[in-house]
């Protein structure tokens, strides 16, 4: 063979070649032309022997030269071309597998329970007015629970209160005001105030009671506090959390630990305080939230008792002080409209989702 020769062969099978291994549409018909142009009996392998035979030195290296380029090219072609097919098979499975045309799946967001969003709301008006936080434990000495708030063993006001007994000293708190004596033993200096949120528990239950539920307690006691103090603070929480138009009105009641004790209501936000029309409209056209009367009781409140200071180890001759407990389930059921208080435990998230 000559030179001429030589390269004639060799373009027109590399062209042949690159055709071959470009029409190949799997990975095995690929293989196929692989071995037939490149392999041990292809035409490179072929045309590789014939170079040595060549007559001149400079032929053999002018050969050796086209040799090895159409080699790499044709090595390049297939990584090329099987590069191509590989991906076209990752694409095709995919496609059996995936289904982009479907509508995603939302991802689930988390947030805050209702009664956290309420108590949040709580602590942030009273944080605003200097109200620093406290807390207490939720399985309490009596002592705390009732002797230091005035109620000694066999006194009938322990009745207004139905109790888990853990044994004949402890208790599941009540209510938070045991933590108004454990501030007051713990801060010893006036001013006092402070604001503890936390699990209460009493043998209750209906779909306004529940027999673990929240409370708020608002403790303020100074030299000179005074109930006009009280209605004040009173004013600006409601006027905060229910919107400001809303008044309060104090009605004389009894809690041991406070003298005078008030039950504090609130101006009725559905119908505007005058019974009639608003939101809660019953069939008779009178308002349902407040049964008419314009007023919504929201929390126990008074004067803190002279006895329970010094049980606080403070001296009621120098020292007054106001105190409030409120109900966040009562408030988050009357900001919300929600019917039974069992919703707020059950974790449905139909529920939990519409806040
Ligand atoms: N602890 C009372 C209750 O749970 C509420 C209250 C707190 C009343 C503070 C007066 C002062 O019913």
């Amino acid at each position: 063979m000559t030179l001429a020769e030589i390269e004639q062969i060799l373009q027109r099978s590399v062209d042949q070649a690159l055709s071959a291994l470009g029409a190949a549409t799997t990975a095995d018909e690929l293989e196929h032309s692989r071995v037939h142009y490149l392999g041990q009996k292809g035409f490179l392998t072929q045309a590789k022997k014939s170079v040595g035979q060549l007559a001149t030195v400079d032929d053999k290296k002018q050969a050796g030269k086209l040799v090895n380029e159409a080699d790499a090219r044709l090595r390049k072609a297939y990584d090329d071309h099987k590069e191509r097919i590989e991906a076209a098979l990752r694409e095709a499975e995919l496609a059996e597998r995936w289904d982009v045309t479907l509508p995603g799946r939302r991802s689930l967001r988390g947030k805050r329970h209702p009664l956290t969003m309420t108590a949040d709301d709580i602590l942030d008006v009273l944080g605003s007015l200097g109200f620093m936080r406290a807390e207490g434990p939720e399985i309490e000495h009596d002592w705390y629970n009732f002797e230091a708030l005035n109620m000694p063993r066999e006194h009938p006001a322990r009745d207004m209160q139905d109790t888990f007994y853990i044994d004949d000293d402890v208790v599941l708190r009540t209510h938070t005001s045991p933590v108004q004596v454990r501030a007051m033993l713990a801060l010893a200096r006036p001013p006092i105030r402070v604001a503890c949120y936390g699990r209460v528990y009493r043998n209750d239950h209906d779909i306004t009671h529940s027999p673990m539920f929240h409370q708020v307690e608002g403790l303020y006691v100074d030299e000179t506090v005074t109930f006009g103090d009280l209605k004040g603070t009173l004013q600006v929480f409601v006027e905060r959390i229910f919107g400001a138009r809303s008044k309060v009105r104090l009605r004389p009641s009894f809690f041991p630990f406070t003298e005078p004790s008030v039950e504090v209501d609130l101006s009725c936000f559905s119908c505007g305080g005058s019974g009639s029309g608003g939101a809660a409209l019953g069939d008779d056209g009178r308002c349902r939230l407040c049964k008419a009367t314009g007023w919504i009781e929201i929390m126990g409140a008074g004067m803190v008792d002279p006895e329970v200071l010094r049980f606080g180890g403070l001296d009621p001759d120098k020292l007054t002080g106001f105190a409030f407990g409120i109900g966040v389930e009562r408030v988050a059921m009357l900001r919300w409209g929600v019917p039974d208080i069992r919703l707020f435990f059950e974790n449905d998230r139909r529920f939990l989702q519409q806040f």
